[in-house]
């Protein structure tokens, strides 16, 4: 019987469905896509964490219990971190993973980095925990690896088809879930935060 509540600041369903598998029975997850009433909070800072922090906080003055807040995305070696904290509106509004995906292509080819080394990338997840509008802990886990030439797979969201994560051939978009589910930034950050709750 879930005797904690945890309330996830995100609407995107695939990172609920990620962060909720991993949490254990003794929590019920909420996300705020569920709870009517509550503020949408702009992202509006430079950094993975700052937009964590005003999610997490905003959230947090209006529901009880734990808020967990995340924000995540790409950083490309050779644009400078780009897409990162544009990665989901990185090839304009209204968002749309194919043309986020076609956009990092062209930027690449443009640049003419079109080894592996010179496509070098990293998925960032900064989580940030807050209750009653105040910061109590953040965690940051990242995953490396390298933009692929072409798409590939089904599996995921976002950038998940060109990203080949370090020591594997495939992408995210063809590896398993269980597979991403171990090694992915998201995973990472969440390892940290679990063990947080569990000496809580
Ligand atoms: P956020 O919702 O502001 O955190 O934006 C995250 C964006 O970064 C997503 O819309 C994706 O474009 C990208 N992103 C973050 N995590 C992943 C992932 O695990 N796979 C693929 N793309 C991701």
């Amino acid at each position: 019987m879930p005797s904690r509540i945890l309330t996830l600041a995100t609407r995107n369903r695939h990172k609920v469905t990620e962060l909720a598998e991993q949490m254990p029975p003794s929590w019920k997850v909420q996300s705020v896509a569920n709870i009517a009433g509550l503020p949408e909070i702009e992202e509006t800072g430079a950094t993975f964490l700052a937009n964590a922090t005003l999610k997490a906080e905003g959230i947090s003055r209006h529901v009880p219990g734990l808020v967990l807040a995340d924000d995540s995305g790409l950083e490309v070696d050779a644009l400078s971190g780009a897409p990162g904290v544009y990665s989901a509106r990185y090839a304009g509004q209204p968002t749309s993973d194919a043309k986020n995906n076609e956009k990092l292509l062209k930027e690449l080819d443009e640049k003419g980095a079109t080894q592996p080394e010179q496509r070098k990338a990293r998925f960032r997840c900064v989580l940030v925990v807050a209750e009653q509008g105040k910061t109590i802990a953040s965690f940051d886990g990242t995953v490396e690896g390298h933009v692929a030439a072409e798409l590939s797979g089904s599996h995921g969201f976002g950038y998940d088809p060109l990203f080949i994560p370090d020591g594997y051939t495939e992408s995210f978009g063809s590896l398993s879930s269980e597979i991403k589910a171990h090694i992915s930034h998201r995973a990472k950050a969440m390892a940290q935060f679990l063990s947080w709750v569990a000496r809580r």
